[in-house]
């Protein structure tokens, strides 16, 4: 999952995040480009990336990925977060690990941005597996 921090704070669900490089530590991250969080990390330079885990719930998906922070305050509500030093919020249950990122390029993929962002804060937060797409496709999304 992605945050980004403006005049309120956003985030979306991702399946996209993926680490590219090392010394220093860089993280590819695609954006759908009418996403606010897109807008948000453009103008700012700034993302977060929480890794979600297995016993992640549907309404947490459902929640951050299936309605746009141009409509909803999605942290309004939720408290399972702290701020980074970047003053960004990371999820703090339902997640192993967060990045923070300061972004160094970023190419139009045309439905897509890519932002690749450097770390500049990280923090392991639990041992339990990360959320795969596969495993939210087999075990998370409810079959109608
Ligand atoms: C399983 C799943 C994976 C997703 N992967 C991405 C992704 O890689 N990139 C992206 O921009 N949006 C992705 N989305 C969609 C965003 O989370 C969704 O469009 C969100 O409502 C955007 O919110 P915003 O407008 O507040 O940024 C995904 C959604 C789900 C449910």
């Amino acid at each position: 999952m992605l945050t980004a921090k403006e005049d309120q704070d956003n985030g979306c669900i991702i399946n996209t995040a993926v680490q590219v490089a090392n010394n220093p530590t860089r993280l590819a991250i695609s954006c759908q480009s009418e996403n606010l969080t897109k807008e948000m990390i453009e103008r700012t330079g700034v993302f977060n990336v929480s890794v979600l885990t297995e016993d992640v719930p549907f309404d947490t998906i459902k929640h951050f990925g299936m309605q746009t922070g141009r409509e909803v305050n999605k942290f309004e509500n939720f408290s399972a977060v702290k701020r980074s030093h970047n003053g960004l919020y990371y999820l703090t249950e339902n997640a192993n690990a967060m990045f923070s990122c300061k972004v160094v390029d970023k190419k139009d993929l045309g439905s897509h941005m890519m932002f690749i962002g450097e770390v500049t804060e990280s923090k392991v937060l639990s041992r339990n597996a990360s959320c795969t797409y596969a495993h939210y496709h087999k075990a998370i999304k409810p079959k109608f």
